[in-house]
């Protein structure tokens, strides 16, 4: 696909038959851009890099070379996931990088959001770096831009970890669909055989957990927002709320308040449950859980995650609230 501008003819794609002949189109196009080249591309298992990974897999195989940094503030077992995926089953070139100790470490002791943002940004290009450098003839690099990133912040993802990774590597860009919205690539995805889980996921903030567990990170207190942010995710799954509400999470800040376990006082956080529907993230209303649900969640948390003595439910709206917390 070249030029960024989508021409007015182009038709949405809203089946799976358009969806193939976009990808056939694409894969020619790839292989006649990339030859003999070999193509970069960090891939975070976000619907846009996996869409985009598959597709130059399927168009040049074992000349794709993906880099998968965990840095530490993903999901609980998201890294796992994208391996089995792209390893396993699509049987991709995947470089796994384990770079939480690096993260955690920068990240101790810093409080304020932005700074917090800043340091996750700067590492992450940091070590995208340090393995492209370990890589001999790479010639492209592949990114996931989609034409919302181009009609709203000149091409580079909107809060993108890897915004200005082009320029500073050097290489030339693959994109192939940064003319597609966001239905479009859902579609592509799922005629490209990936899992519905990762085509139709939740927005996940790039800086990742990192922005819900308040304040400056302690590797207790990350594990605290993990394991409640996966029973939360579990209990909605479950319900089928997952397939109706548009993001929805857990925060732990860093307060503790009294409680009482076994007959001992105790002195823990909170864990604070926020579910939102959006259509653009501008505004968002919160979705009222059904009390019953809510209960299940609590006691679960309670029960499982440790150090925690007390779940709130986050009943505001943004405005005046954001949808994140920091
Ligand atoms: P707020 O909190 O501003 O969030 O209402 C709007 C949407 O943006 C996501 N978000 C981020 N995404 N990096 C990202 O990639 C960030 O730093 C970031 N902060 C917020 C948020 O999850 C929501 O979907």
């Amino acid at each position: 696909m070249s030029g960024n501008v989508r021409d007015p003819k182009m038709m949405r794609i809203t089946s799976k038959k358009m969806a193939d002949v976009f990808i056939a189109e694409q894969i020619a196009e790839i292989k006649a851009t990339v030859k003999d080249g070999r193509v970069l591309l960090a891939l975070s298992g976000g619907v846009d890099s996996s869409v985009c990974a598959a597709l130059l897999a399927k168009a040049i195989g074992e000349k794709l070379v993906c880099v998968h940094v965990n840095h530490g503030l993903l999901r609980k077992n998201e890294s796992e996931e994208v391996i089995r995926v792209f390893k396993n089953e699509l049987k991709a070139n995947l470089i796994y990088v384990d770079a939480a100790d690096e993260f955690l470490d920068a990240l101790a002791g810093v409080e304020e959001p932005e700074q917090k943002r800043k340091i996750i940004g700067r590492l992450f290009i940091e070590v995208f770096k340090k393995e492209a450098q370990k890589l001999d003839g790479i010639d492209f690099l592949g990114q996931g831009t989609i034409y919302p990133d181009i009609l709203e912040s000149d091409g580079v993802k909107a809060h993108h970890n890897v915004g200005g990774l082009p320029e500073q590597l050097g290489f030339k860009l693959v994109e192939p669909i940064k003319l597609l919205y966001k239905d479009e690539v859902r579609q592509v995805g799922e005629a490209l055989g990936l899992p519905h889980g990762m085509v139709y996921r939740q927005p996940f903030p790039g800086p990742g957990l990192g922005v819900r567990c308040i304040g400056a990170i302690t590797r207790d207190r990350l594990e605290a927002v993990r394991e409640s942010d996966a029973i939360l995710r579990e209990e909605f799954a479950a319900s089928g709320l997952d397939q109706k509400v548009w993001q929805f999470f857990t925060v732990v800040p860093p307060i503790q308040s009294t409680g009482i376990k076994d007959g001992k006082r105790t002195y823990e956080w909170p864990v604070i449950i926020r579910a939102m529907n959006s259509v653009d993230a501008v505004t968002a209303t919160i979705e009222e859980i059904p009390y019953a649900l809510l209960g299940k969640i609590r006691d679960r948390i309670l029960a499982e995650v440790k150090g925690v003595n007390r779940v709130l439910y986050d009943v505001t709206n943004k405005p005046v609230a954001t949808i994140e917390w920091e």
